[in-house]
């Protein structure tokens, strides 16, 4: 995701730097950012002139020290530890006015705020994969954010070309609360022996949902989908009908994560 917001941000003609602990994360990165600019090219979307501009807006980090900006946009793994520490980094490097953003897709923002110094800076920007494609975006306030700032997140995010939607902090958001039971009872039919999930794939795409639910986790990552499962259950006080799937924590536990480690419910090596 940091990848697709980052090309973004560089093709709306916004200097941007993309940092990851992982250096061969960044090669790759950039290999994938020249390849969707040149479909673009190819596709006539974008001219060769837009390509050479937007690789010009955008510099690969692998010093934490250099992710100084307005808006830093953190896109790690969904783990509320881990993104806390992250952003307590930023919070020392940063001024007091940058905007701390977090593209989590069900983790609290209020509870990242609170452990920051300028919990009044933070505030969540879900964008949905691939992030250059998809035009929704959940702008996720909290209680502590004034309006000027949700304001002129949500004027960035048009900048963008995105539809911004501001929506309250609460677990999974609108989308990923919504589209709960859809992975979850997929999930749920495959356990009980009543369909295959290619089947339910097949069967749901023909009814106009652009993917069926497997192909769709698979391309979003099993390890994110079920840490968004396991984060909105417990956020809502575990319901019965909300119960993150054996299956899918089995496919976490082998590493077949989808698409991105080559393996997922589907094969992509
Ligand atoms: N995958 C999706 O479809 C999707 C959609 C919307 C939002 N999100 C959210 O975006 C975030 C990232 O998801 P993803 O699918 O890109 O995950 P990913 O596992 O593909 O990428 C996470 C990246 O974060 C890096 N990383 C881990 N810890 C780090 C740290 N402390 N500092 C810097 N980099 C670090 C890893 O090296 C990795 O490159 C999650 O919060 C997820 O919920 C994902």
């Amino acid at each position: 995701m940091g990848s697709g917001i980052a090309q973004l941000c560089a093709q709306s003609g916004f200097p941007t730097r993309l940092y990851d602990v992982h250096i061969n994360v960044l090669a790759t990165a950039r290999s994938t950012i020249e390849k969707n600019l040149q479909i673009a090219i190819e596709k006539g979307k974008i001219s060769t002139d837009q390509m050479n501009k937007t690789m010009m807006s955008l510099e690969f980090v692998t010093d934490i020290k250099e992710c100084k900006a307005d808006l830093v946009i953190e896109a790690i793994i969904e783990k509320l530890e881990a993104k806390i520490s992250l952003f307590q980094h930023l919070a020392g490097i940063n001024t007091k006015e940058t905007i701390l953003a977090s593209n989590t897709s069900s983790l609290s923002i209020s509870s990242i705020a609170e452990a920051l110094p300028r919990k009044e800076r933070v505030i969540g920007l879900h964008f949905f994969n691939p992030a250059p494609l998809m035009r929704l975006v959940e702008v996720v306030k909290t209680q502590y954010n004034e309006t000027a700032l949700i304001e002129s997140i949500v004027a960035f995010t048009k900048q963008l070309g995105k539809t911004p939607v501001v929506c309250k902090d609460s677990p999974g958001f609108i989308v990923n609360h919504v589209a709960r039971p859809f992975y979850i009872e997929s999930l749920n039919l495959v356990e009980s022996g009543y369909a295959d999930f290619e089947t339910i794939d097949e069967l749901l795409q023909s009814t106009g949902f652009k993917m069926g639910p497997f192909r769709l986790m698979d391309l979003i990552g099993n390890d994110i989908n079920y840490a968004v499962s396991c984060s909105v259950y417990e956020a809502m006080d575990k319901p019965a009908r909300l119960q993150p799937s054996r299956i899918q924590r089995e496919k976490v536990e082998n590493g077949e994560l989808g698409k991105k480690s080559g393996k997922g419910y589907y094969n992509y090596s």
